[in-house]
């Protein structure tokens, strides 16, 4: 039977209704209006594309967006420095910066840099500690998108096989993380994984999340398991002409819809979500300063 396709795009398109419900309740009712400030250093273009589609959906929502754009050579004292001013301004709920960041500046320090009650992406270290203890935190958008995802599909996901393939610091380790939460038994796969082809077909649930096109084929595949594909990989595409290109996700899709009982797509699955999550996560910190 052909699997159900998870639409991520019309879902991520419910998900920003409800924020900017909420943003004008926030306005009506309390005068605050939600700010998000993104910092963007240097001038990668995957980058440049990302923050000008956070800036534009920010803004689509009622929420105030402030975008700072860095040169390269930016010193690590002078984003420090940004980041502290954004840190005490009352207009800003949310900080993102924008990964990666040239070689020359610390990440880890940058990151922990952001207060962490204004950390959106959730990925300062008080967030990554809260959320594996299970305590209320700022979850990373991706990880938690793919977990309102399968929430919606399946309802409960408790005692359910769930395996993440990728180990990262902002998808593979949060989403074990939130599975856990949610009472699945969690694999997290690797490339050092002994037998993953094994691991994945046990699976009821599979998180690809490696950044390799189509490294997945469908024969791993449990018939029936839900297969959410983080993967947005570029790659040739001779057929649409010389010189083209297309998007696959880290599944090879066709295949795998074969045997899966449900799939997000690439593109217009996991992506969006990630996205309506970040104003999600926006307005969460916005109530919680109020509160
Ligand atoms: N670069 C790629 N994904 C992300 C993300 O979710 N947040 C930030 N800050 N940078 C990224």
């Amino acid at each position: 039977m052909a699997a159900t396709v998870i639409d991520g795009k019309a879902f991520a398109a419910k998900v920003r209704g409800q924020v900017a419900e909420h943003v004008a309740r926030l306005k009506e009712e309390h005068g605050i209006t939600p700010g998000l400030a993104v910092v963007l250093v240097g001038e990668d273009p995957a980058s440049q594309v990302y923050v000008r589609s956070k800036g534009k959906s920010t803004v689509e929502v009622g929420m105030n967006s402030f975008e700072h754009k860095l040169d390269a050579g930016t010193s690590e004292a002078d984003l420090l420095a940004l980041i502290d001013q954004l840190n005490s301004d009352p207009k800003v709920h949310g900080i993102l910066v924008q990964l990666p960041l040239p070689g020359h500046l610390d990440e880890d320090l940058v990151i922990n840099s952001i207060a962490p009650e204004k950390d959106v992406d959730g990925f300062h270290i008080s967030n990554v500690g809260l959320l594996g203890t299970g305590q209320k935190s700022m979850v990373p958008c991706t990880p938690l998108g793919c977990l309102m995802m399968l929430r919606e599909h399946h309802g409960s996901l408790s005692g359910l096989d769930a395996v993440v393939i990728g180990r990262s610091n902002i998808v593979g380790k949060p989403m074990a993380q939130l599975l856990l939460g949610d009472s699945c038994t969690v694999t997290i796969a690797h490339s050092r994984t002994k037998d993953l082809p094994d691991v994945v077909r046990r699976a009821d649930i599979v998180v690809a999340a490696v950044g390799r096109p189509e490294m997945v084929p469908g024969d791993w595949i449990k018939e029936g398991a839900t297969v959410i594909d983080v993967g947005i990989n570029r790659i040739d595409a001779p057929e649409k002409g010389e010189g083209k290109t297309r998007l696959v996700g880290d599944v090879d899709y066709a295949s795998a819809a074969e045997r899966a009982g449900a799939i997000t797509p690439v593109p217009g699955g996991v992506g969006p979500m990630t996205i309506a999550c970040l104003l999600a996560n926006t307005v969460t910190a916005a109530c919680r300063a109020n509160n």
